[in-house]
């Protein structure tokens, strides 16, 4: 019998081939033998594009030590690869137009804009999305800051909290203006009139850089910091989705952002919202409800763009309970399950894309033995 074969496709960092994730890689290798299934590990510039052919980095369980095979393509490819500005990411644009017609787990998410836009076709996401506007003109922050005491300034492509902006109205009609640089180093709080912000943002270039003005949640902890949910949905190993776990992030003191990358802290989701959330019954609607909302945003997002096998939603609880979707992640770390202190969801997390891809393959193989017979049935015309 043949064995289902995963090509996971990421980027290399580097010139010098240094691959992100590796310690994920070792153990999705190792639960995939575990379910029948040999994964790989691949980037678009290790395809020999003449005779189709993948030099792949292939992780030994035995020995424990990675090396480097030629192999065929695999029945399936795992997309892993997030966005960076190189010669790289041109490479990743040609091998997916090239192969598009592989079978993919994951199909490509856009920009957070695009996303967002989509979004808000669906008259039930609504409620649930800050109002935001692409950043086209000053008038666009004008009029935001006008209607919100409270902003946030986004690069549509960021990630990691890179190059953000946070906008309040402070008592007696001052702007406070903090964030973080493209470095996600924070930068020094400046206050503004009205009148003083563009001048105070200028350096920022947010038309160039394509920023997305955003409704700003009040996400302040008593103790100062900011604080959100990660939930991560996932397609099961039945190829349904299914939240797999949703944690809290407190962000690091002075930040306006909770990544992890920035110094932000994971928790578990329970004991942040029932500090927040005081009534316990509460507390726990709202996370059945934010489960409900995940699984939806998923299924809704994989009927825009095409098949997908997870998604990690950054979402905010406010005062009233009220439960917002900051930004869509479609390839989430799961670190923050394990720096929560739940191991078990950070094994699932692991391992759930893998049963879905022996699923996926396992569908695909019975609708072809499917066909192929009923080909066989079928009478010759000549
Ligand atoms: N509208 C908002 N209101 C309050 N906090 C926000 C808002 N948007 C973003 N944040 C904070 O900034 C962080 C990073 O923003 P996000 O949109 O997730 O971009 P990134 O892709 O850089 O992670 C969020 O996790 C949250 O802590
Ligand atoms: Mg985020």
């Amino acid at each position: 019998m043949v064995q289902p074969v995963l090509g996971i496709l990421t980027l290399y960092l580097n010139d010098k081939g240094l691959l992100e994730e590796k310690p994920i890689y070792q153990r999705m290798t190792l639960a995939g033998k575990k379910l029948g299934l040999e994964v790989f590990v691949f980037t678009p510039a290790d395809v020999n594009y003449s005779d189709n052919r993948i030099h792949a980095h292939i992780y030994d369980t035995a020995s424990k030590s990675w090396s480097r095979k030629w192999r065929s393509f695999p029945h399936m490819i795992y997309d892993r690869c997030r966005i960076q500005r190189s010669h790289r990411f041109v490479q990743l644009s040609h091998f997916r137009k090239k192969y598009g017609h592989l079978t993919f787990l994951n199909r490509v998410l856009r920009n957070k804009w695009t996303v967002y836009r989509t979004m808000r076709k669906e008259d039930g996401f609504v409620p649930h999305l800050p109002m935001t506007r692409l950043y086209e003109s000053p008038g666009d922050l004008t009029e935001m800051i006008r209607k919100y005491p409270l902003i946030y300034l986004k690069p549509i492509n960021g990630t990691g909290g890179r190059g953000i902006l946070r906008i309040e109205k402070q008592q007696g009609g001052e702007y406070l203006i903090q964030g973080r640089d493209q470095d996600r180093r924070i930068v020094r709080p400046q206050r503004a009139s009205l009148s003083g912000i563009q001048g105070r943002l200028a350096s920022w270039d947010l038309k160039g850089n394509r920023y997305l003005v955003q409704q700003g949640i009040q996400l302040k902890l008593p103790n100062g910091r900011v604080h959100d949910y990660r939930m991560l949905v996932q397609k099961n190993g039945k190829g349904e989705w299914e939240v797999t776990g949703c944690a809290g992030r407190i962000g690091a003191s002075g930040s306006i952002t909770s990544n992890l990358h920035g110094g932000g802290q994971a928790i578990k989701m329970q004991s942040l919202l029932s500090d927040w959330i005081r009534n316990e019954d509460t507390a726990a609607d709202i996370m059945k409800k934010a489960e409900d909302f995940g699984v939806k945003v998923a299924a809704y997002l994989e009927e825009s763009y095409g098949r997908l096998c997870e998604l990690a939603l950054d979402l905010a609880i406010d005062r009233r309970g009220q439960i917002w979707l900051l930004e869509v992640n479609p390839k989430p770390a799961r670190e923050v399950f394990a720096q929560a202190g739940e191991r078990e969801t950070y094994k699932q997390a692991i391992v759930r894309p893998l049963e879905y891809a022996v699923w996926l393959y396992d569908q695909k193989k019975r609708r072809k033995e499917k066909q192929d017979k009923q080909d066989k049935q079928v009478p010759s015309l000549d």
